[in-house]
């Protein structure tokens, strides 16, 4: 019975499977034929089968497949739509001659590769072409002019080369032509100027190049033309202004020199013109106010100069203007503020003065004003807010002055304000419970009186907060002032404030607390315990008492710790020993007793961050001489000091040479010394021997490397890293180090040698004088020197990543690990030890045997990691140390704001050459600080985008 069941059933299959097979029309075998070449992982065309018995002779199977559309009588394909099918492979287009009444072919959002077949060229009854965001590659091909009934041609996002379509202008009926976002070169053809019936083009981000031809001026019905990021030549031909019917006009980021044509003022129906990014110059001129259009006008970043012309104000429909980032001068025409449809005004840093036009804000549209960094004076205008609409107010970096009432007191709608550096006085005058969305407030660098603000406490979304240097201030911190949820930086350094620090209560997020020159007394609260995030806290120059709370030690993140000039007394918390985070921590001038914890950190200090505590000792100071101290104090003489110093030395002597031959001894096996350079010969011992003993013995603890200075016999000093091993790994790992051995490059620290026995290994470096990179790194440097320092660090990494082969991820790149040599050259250290350590411990991060130069994934991740970590340092170096969260502070601004943070922090004034070099390395930064590793640059475009930034040679 179940025999024969199986039997009928099998029969059934093979007669259905045979009638299907027999009865399958030509378009669905074409259909068939197009669905075996794609990738299809996702099953997308899964219903794409041959059923049995439905179709009628003369129908098509395929009619009821998803993406596939007929006529109604199921007789011809007239659509297909495979977009967003998550589709892969690369399409010979070979079908395609099946379809020739196709109307509508969508290929879009899937990742197609290859070269466009140009079967599709056959397909001669298409109306439009979608292969938008796919991965197509290698020429677009000739023949598009078969297609004449074509109106739309969208090829966005693909990875197209060489020279843009020629034939294309052929087709007649075109109206939409998408070729932006691949990598085509050479110029826009002339012949792109003949288009009949185009009122769309989108040739932007590509890699274009030669001048814009004055033919496209020719194209009468375009709506819409965007041809921005590329790399033109020359100027904006004049002959654009013909484009009658142009409503949207886009070339930004194009390289365009010149100035900017009056034709343009032709363009009667213009919406939107953006031409920022360019390297426009001259006046602007006055015709353009003419087009009465016009809604978004973006000039910014260029080199225009002269006045806003007083014409501007006839635009009635301008709801942004942007010219910030230019030369322009003057003042702003009364006319602005009466434009009633304005809402962003963006004219920062350009040299425009006088006062604000008084009326600004009085059409109760303006949301969003920003003026900083120019030379205005006078008071905020009385109607700045008056249509409840403005977020955003920015006059930072001029000469205002007056209160910020009466203008400010009403305005709940304020997201941002920013009004540091200007000349503004009284009190500040904002009602906190009523600014419910403000999020970030910098008043710094006025002349505020009249206390800290009271009620600072009620605005929920604060972020940031920077009240400092208004010494007239005065008041006390309320008890509230860290319980905002949101808070991230409070800064309120110089403001002559006195009382005692209020308790740390839910302070989860803030990062940075800047309380310096004020007259705080009292403790720090024990509850800074609750401060998890905090990376930066100074309270220097206060009169703050008391211990240095142990709680300190244990924040996770702290980095720099400024308690220097106060009335602080105890010890320095020992735990400080086991901070993984901490770069500094600054105790001078206070009453500091004990002995500084023995770490490396500690000594990288260096004895500024100790001075001026005469109880404290210990490295970075004199080492603290125990008893002797007692001795010392009770007037002994000369000689006999000395006397008991030799004795001491004497007896440390011995306890080490004691240690060595007792080490030897202990079966540990032989110290044996693997020498790398033509350094007069040493030997193990002499290595041995050289250890300062408190140094070496104590610092070590088991694979937590440490690096201590050693002077060899010879006189020459060396730099040590000790490293315990497993014995049936000193094989592997003496492989590697001799391979790291091998790697001469001038910015990476030498390694000398290295000498071990079964359990232990130290690896020998050079020594190099000048310290590292985070000592130094709140140093003041002219920015040709932070340059220099980027492109070294660069190259020594660079080097690791592609010089070597295999790549060696230096894995533990932070500022700390960037040595200076005298001339202030970096040098990389411990470049592969993290590499070293995970060998030691049997997780293979990294095989030095790896074959045909393949990356592991692993090694891949820390190569991102290494770039990641290199933006961080770049960061750290051009904000000369305040952006040191490893990109966490900077995740949260926009590029604009840092920017000119970071202008202020080098000195960095009116616009030069200096200004777009920090601009081009901030950017370079960000890139590699990005989040998604594989968006991040290789060091190897790093090294590209650096040697484009040429410093000019001043002389
Ligand atoms: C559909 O078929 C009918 C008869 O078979 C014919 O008269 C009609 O013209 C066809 N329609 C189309 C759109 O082909
Ligand atoms: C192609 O499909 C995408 C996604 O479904 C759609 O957004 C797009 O408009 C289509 N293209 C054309 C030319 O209709
Ligand atoms: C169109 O298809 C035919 C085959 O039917 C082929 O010979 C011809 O070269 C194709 N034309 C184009 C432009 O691909
Ligand atoms: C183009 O469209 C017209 C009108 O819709 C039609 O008559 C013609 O057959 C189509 N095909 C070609 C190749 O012109």
């Amino acid at each position: 019975m179940e025999d024969f069941r199986c039997l009928a059933f099998n029969f059934l299959m093979f007669f259905l499977l045979s009638v299907a097979a027999s009865s399958t029309d030509t378009h669905s075998k074409a259909l068939l034929a197009l669905k075996s070449e794609f990738i299809d992982d996702f099953g997308s065309l899964s219903d794409w089968i041959v059923r049995s018995g439905q179709n009628p002779l003369g129908k098509i199977h395929g009619c009821s497949w998803s993406g596939v559309q007929c006529d109604k009588n199921a007789t011809i394909v007239i659509g297909i739509d495979l977009s967003m099918k998550r589709l892969g492979g690369a399409i010979s287009g070979e079908q395609f001659h099946v379809f020739k009444e196709l109307v509508d072919l969508n290929l879009s959002h899937n990742y197609l590769s290859g070269k466009l077949p140009i079967g599709i060229f056959n397909l001669t009854n298409l109306r439009t072409l979608d292969i938008s965001r796919n991965n197509f590659s290698g020429h677009f091909p000739v023949g598009i002019f078969h297609l004449q009934n074509l109106t739309v041609c969208d090829a966005f996002s693909n990875s197209f080369s060489g020279s843009l379509p020629v034939d294309l202008p052929k087709l007649e009926n075109l109206k939409f032509l998408n070729l932006a976002g691949s990598y085509f070169t050479g110029p826009i053809p002339s012949e792109y100027g003949s288009f009949k019936t185009l009122e769309f083009m989108n040739l932007a981000g590509n890699v274009l190049s030669g001048n814009i031809p004055p033919e496209l001026g020719k194209l009468k019905t375009m709506i819409h033309m965007e041809i921005g990021y590329n790399s033109f030549h020359g100027g904006l031909p004049w002959e654009l202004g013909n484009m009658s019917n142009l409503q949207y006009l886009d070339i930004a980021s194009g390289n365009l020199s010149g100035s900017i044509p009056k034709e343009l003022s032709n363009l009667s129906n213009l919406e939107s013109l953006f031409l920022f990014r360019n390297h426009f110059s001259g006046l602007l001129p006055v015709e353009l106010s003419k087009i009465t259009s016009l809604v978004n006008l973006d000039l910014s970043d260029n080199h225009i100069s002269g006045p806003i012309p007083e014409s501007f104000s006839e635009m009635k429909n301008l709801r942004l203007l942007s010219l910030m980032y230019n030369e322009m001068t003057g003042s702003v025409p009364k006319g602005i503020a009466e434009l009633p449809s304005l809402e962003t005004l963006l004219i920062w840093s350009n040299q425009f003065s006088g006062s604000l036009p008084k009326n600004l804000g009085s059409n109760k549209k303006l949301k969003w004003l920003d003026v900083s960094t120019n030379n205005f004076v006078g008071h905020i205008p009385l109607d700045i807010c008056l249509g409840g609409l403005l977020f955003k107010l920015i006059l930072f970096s001029n000469k205002f002055s007056g209160g910020l009432s009466p203008s400010l007191s009403n305005c709940s709608s304020l997201v941002r304000l920013r009004l540091e550096d200007n000349l503004f006085s009284g009190d500040i005058s904002l009602k906190f419970s009523d600014l419910p969305d403000i999020s970030y407030i910098d008043l710094s660098m006025n002349n505020f009186s009249g206390g800290f603000p009271r009620d600072i406490s009620k605005s929920s979304n604060l972020q940031y907060f920077n009240i400092s240097y208004n010494p007239e201030l005065g008041g006390v911190f309320p008890e509230e002032t860290w319980s905002l949820p949101l808070l991230q930086n409070f800064s309120a350094s110089d403001c002559g404030i006195s009382g005692k620090l209020p308790k740390f209560q839910l302070c989860k997020s803030v990062l940075t607390i800047e309380l310096n020159d004020n007259d705080l007394s009292g403790n720090v609260p024990e509850s800074i315990a609750s401060c998890h995030a905090l990376v930066r806290m100074d309270l220097s120059y206060n009169n703050l008492s008391g211990r240095i709370p142990e709680e300190l030690a244990h924040l996770p993140s702290i980095r720099i710790l400024d308690l220097s000039h106060n009335d602080f007394n105890g010890s320095i918390p020992d735990k400080f020993r086991d901070s993984s985070s901490l770069l500094l921590l600054n105790v001078s001038s206070n009453d500091i007793s004990g002995s500084i914890p023995e770490n490396k950190v500690f000594w990288s200090m260096g004895s500024s961050a100790f001075a001026e505590n005469p109880k404290l000792c210990g490295a970075p100071l004199e080492p603290c001489s125990g008893p002797l101290a007692i001795f010392v104090g009770k007037e002994m003489g000369k000689l006999e000091l000395i006397l008991i110093l030799c004795a001491g030395l004497a007896i440390i002597t011995t306890i080490l040479i004691a240690w060595i031959f007792f080490a030897r001894k202990r079966s540990k096996g032989k110290w044996k010394m693997v020498c790398f350079t033509g350094l007069p010969p040493f030997t193990a011992s002499d290595i041995l021997r050289s250890f300062d003993s408190t140094e070496s013995k104590e610092t070590i603890t088991p694979l937590s490397a440490s690096i201590f200075k050693a002077v060899l016999p010879t006189g020459i000093a060396v730099s040590i890293k000790k490293i315990d091993w497993e014995e049936q790994r000193i094989r592997m790992i003496s492989e590697f180090i001799t391979q790291l051995g091998s790697l001469r490059h001038k910015n990476l620290v030498r390694l000398l040698g290295f000498c071990h026995n079964k359990q232990m290994v130290y690896v020998l470096y050079e020594y190099l004088p000048n310290g590292n990179l985070a000592e130094k790194i709140s140093m003041k440097r002219e920015w040709l020197t932070k340059l220099k320092l980027i492109k070294g660090i660069a190259r020594g990494l660079h080097f690791l990543h592609h010089d070597c082969y295999p790549a060696i991820p230096h894995g533990d790149l932070k500022s700390s690990n960037v040595i200076l040599d005298e001339n202030m050259e970096p040098h990389l250290a411990e470049f592969g030890l993290r590499c070293l350590q995970q060998l030691n411990e049997d997780r293979l991060p990294f095989s030095s045997t790896t074959k045909g130069g393949e990356f592991n994934n692993a090694t891949e991740e820390e190569l991102w990691m290494d770039v990641h970590s290199f933006g961080a340092i770049v960061l750290e170096i051009i904000s000369n140390g305040r952006l040191t969260s490893a990109g966490s502070s900077t995740q949260n601004k926009a590029r604009d704001l840092l920017l000119r943070e970071i202008y202020k922090e080098n000195g960095i004034s009116s616009p030069n050459s200096s200004q777009e070099e920090v601009k081009q390395v901030l950017d370079l930064a960000l890139l590699c600080t990005r989040s998604r590793p594989s968006n991040r640059p290789s060091m190897e475009d790093v090294l590209k985008l650096l040697s484009e930034i040429k410093p000019e040679v001043k002389s």
